[in-house]
């Protein structure tokens, strides 16, 4: 199968924060920036891998600063590293105030998606090759990031976490 490189699945999503998208405070909800980030992401694994992708998991988001009304949304999605079926996106966001002309970081955030198949079973990708320093540093934290996932997940037992487990014990 084809490699990829991170930039062929760069995906960039601007929004603007309407009344119907904030809370009482004036600040855009935490739910509809995770349903664009989401969507931004999607995009970027399917166009990593040809395919239709499901949502498999999302690590955890914290709010840096909030997005007020009236201000833009923007967010930039990355493959950072691709396993058997998965992928692992990074996500960017900033918010824009336009009438002062600044911008500012809101937060960032890893999803992890699958591929299917026709029948919806999960289907193997093209492996990733990183090519800047930062890509290349994003590559190499995903086996870690995606071992906690997993464990948190139920789905790895924390003893098969090799590259995790050297972080802390060393032999
Ligand atoms: C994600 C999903 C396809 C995994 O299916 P599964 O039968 O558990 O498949 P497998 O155990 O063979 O795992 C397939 C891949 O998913 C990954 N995966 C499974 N659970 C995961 C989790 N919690 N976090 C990260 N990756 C996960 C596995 O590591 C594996 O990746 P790999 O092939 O690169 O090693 C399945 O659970 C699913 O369809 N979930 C619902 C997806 C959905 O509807 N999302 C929208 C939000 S509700």
């Amino acid at each position: 199968m084809q490699t990829r490189t991170p930039a062929e699945s760069y995906t960039s999503m601007t929004e603007l924060v309407l009344p119907n998208d904030t809370n009482y405070f004036g600040n855009l909800m935490g739910g509809r920036l995770m349903y664009w980030m989401d969507i931004a992401a999607a995009i970027a694994a399917q166009r990593h891998c040809n395919a239709p992708v499901v949502t498999a998991s999302v690590d955890n988001i914290s709010f840096e600063n909030p997005i007020k009304l009236g201000n833009t949304v923007h967010i930039e999605a990355k493959v950072t590293r691709a396993f058997n079926t998965s992928m692992e996106i990074h996500l960017k966001v900033w918010g824009e105030d336009f009438t002062q002309q600044y911008k500012y970081k809101s937060n960032e955030a890893y999803y992890t998606f699958v591929a299917l198949d026709p029948n919806r079973k999960a289907r193997p990708v093209p492996q990733l090759v990183p090519e800047t320093d930062e890509e290349k540093k994003l590559f190499e934290g995903a086996l870690r990031r995606r071992q906690v996932r997993l464990i948190l997940g139920g789905k790895m037992n924390p003893n098969d976490a090799a590259e995790l487990k050297a972080l802390f014990i060393k032999e």
